[in-house]
């Protein structure tokens, strides 16, 4: 099974793909985990998106549907991927289709994770917190200044995916905001309304 986790910075999207990888044994395809691993490994694709990312705005369609691609013609698809943060606009969701089709495989559900905006910045903020207080480095674009243009970009480029997956009969909505093992149950209720 083929599933995106759709939803703003914050939604719970890598924390559930991480669950349904350690459960499941499906493949997590993070665009945003795949960036950030450029970005430290110096790659000049890494350089190219390092500001883009810390200040928190979308990298372009190209660079990010080129890892999508990399991922699905040449890795493993063990019980089917999971994408986390991708697709994130029109233009990624047609790649993403198009793709799909040429290794003949379909998209089962897209289940959008609903957290309202201030649960989100207490998250993101804790997040960083967390971080700091563990003696880590927060990430680059988990700051309340970069988390308003995550979010506004959410709003502009991201949130028309839920009409186009809606309309293909694909959307499923989950609420985000119970605990981990809750929100984890709703997803497993989603998948296997479709399975
Ligand atoms: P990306 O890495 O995708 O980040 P994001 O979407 O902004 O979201 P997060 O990873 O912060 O949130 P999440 O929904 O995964 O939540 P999480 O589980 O971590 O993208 C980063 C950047 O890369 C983008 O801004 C862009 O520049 C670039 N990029 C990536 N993909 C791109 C694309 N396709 N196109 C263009 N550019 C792209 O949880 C967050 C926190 O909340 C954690 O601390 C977690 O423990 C906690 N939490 C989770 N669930 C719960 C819960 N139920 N209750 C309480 N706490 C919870």
């Amino acid at each position: 099974m083929n599933i995106i986790l759709l939803g703003p910075p914050g939604a719970g999207k890598g924390t559930q793909a991480e669950r349904l990888v350690a459960e499941r044994g499906m493949v997590q395809l993070s665009t945003g985990d795949m960036l950030r691993a450029a970005k430290s490994s110096g790659t000049e694709m890494g350089k190219m998106v390092a500001g883009v990312m810390e200040r928190g705005e979308l990298v372009t369609d190209e660079i990010v549907i080129g890892l999508i691609e990399e991922k699905l013609t040449g890795g493993d698809a063990g019980n089917g991927f999971i994408f986390d943060g991708f697709p994130r606009t029109l233009a990624q969701a047609d790649a993403l289709g198009d793709l799909l089709d040429r290794v003949g495989q379909k998209l089962d559900t897209v289940i959008q994770l609903q957290v309202n905006d201030d649960i989100l910045v207490e998250r993101i903020v804790g997040r960083a917190q967390e971080a700091i207080a563990a003696g880590k480095e927060a990430r680059a674009d988990d700051n309340e200044e970069a988390l308003k243009i995550r979010l506004m970009a959410y709003y502009k480029d991201t949130s028309p995916l839920l009409g186009y997956y809606y309309a293909k009969g694909l959307l499923q909505q989950v609420d985000g905001l119970g605990t981990i093992d809750g929100v984890a149950s709703d997803i497993a209720k989603a998948m296997d309304a479709v399975s």
